[in-house]
């Protein structure tokens, strides 16, 4: 059964919940999937992994207050469901252990939290950036970081191994231009420092989710691309991780040629 068509499912469940939200407010909408050109292999356990991380650390209220702000609903809160949902499909396959599988979800879930309080002029600015906005916009890890522990919410969440670094590394792995640092160079320069190997992994595993999802699905400001192999190309010449995890989020590029330009939808 395809994403798509579970869905159509779920919606005509007559328990209008999903990992324990309701629909009144959801802000896991499936239905943020017919925007991206993505196929899940593992859908059923993926809902069970991101619905108990979920609930369990509160994340719920978070998404939910995040959801309200409609700028936010879709680049971010949408985004951020389908990259958790994407990373630990591909996880799964890896046969990650389960604390990982939970690290990554959570991160995942909250990698862009740093957004949340960013101008949203700049944020969704449709036209070139400049030089001062990009640099406001490339602090969203470090944004994340604060509010890790700064917010009273978000602090159990914090405290579970890999989201700290998901949220803080995402973008620490692109070859051009990796930020707010160079995670591989400097890992290497420290001779490995504080973190193994699998978490470095982990990280690359949550940054190849975020750029493919944000490839392949349509943004407020850009259509999704619709063609695999343009896909691949961008994220090989981006992404500084393992070739096997582009593979693995290729294998789950569906083109919906009817689906993917917003516009046409
Ligand atoms: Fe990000
Ligand atoms: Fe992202």
């Amino acid at each position: 059964m395809s994403t798509g068509e579970a869905w159509q499912g779920w919606e005509a469940k007559e328990s209008p919940e999903l990992f324990g939200v309701k629909k009144s407010s959801d802000p896991l909408d499936p239905r943020a999937f017919e925007r991206a050109n993505m196929e899940l292999r593992n859908e059923e356990k993926v809902k069970e992994i991101l619905g108990s991380a979920t609930e369990e650390y509160g994340i719920q209220r978070i998404l939910e207050r995040m959801n309200e702000d409609g700028d936010l609903k879709e680049d971010v809160v949408e985004h951020s469901f389908r990259g958790a949902s994407l990373a630990v499909d591909i996880g799964l396959e890896l046969r990650l252990k389960s604390e990982e599988l939970e690290g990554l979800a959570l991160g995942m879930m909250l990698h862009d939290i740093g957004k949340r309080d960013m101008p949203k002029e700049i944020l969704f600015k449709k036209g070139k950036l400049t030089d001062e906005e990009r640099s406001v916009i490339e602090a969203h890890p470090v944004w994340g970081l604060i509010a890790l522990s700064s917010d009273p919410e978000l602090r159990f969440a914090a405290s579970v191994k890999g989201v700290r670094e998901i949220v803080f590394g995402h973008h620490g792995f692109r070859k051009k231009h990796p930020y707010p640092i160079d995670i591989l160079g400097e890992w290497s320069s420290m001779g490995g420092g504080n973190m193994s190997e699998e978490q470095i992994r982990l990280i690359q595993l949550a940054a190849t989710a975020d750029v493919f999802d944000a490839l392949a699905s349509a943004r407020s400001y850009k259509e999704a691309i619709g063609d695999r192999e343009e896909a691949e190309k961008r994220m090989r010449e981006d992404l500084n991780v393992p070739s096997e995890f582009i593979d693995m989020a290729l294998a789950r590029f569906e083109a919906k040629p009817a689906l993917y330009n917003r516009a046409a939808a």
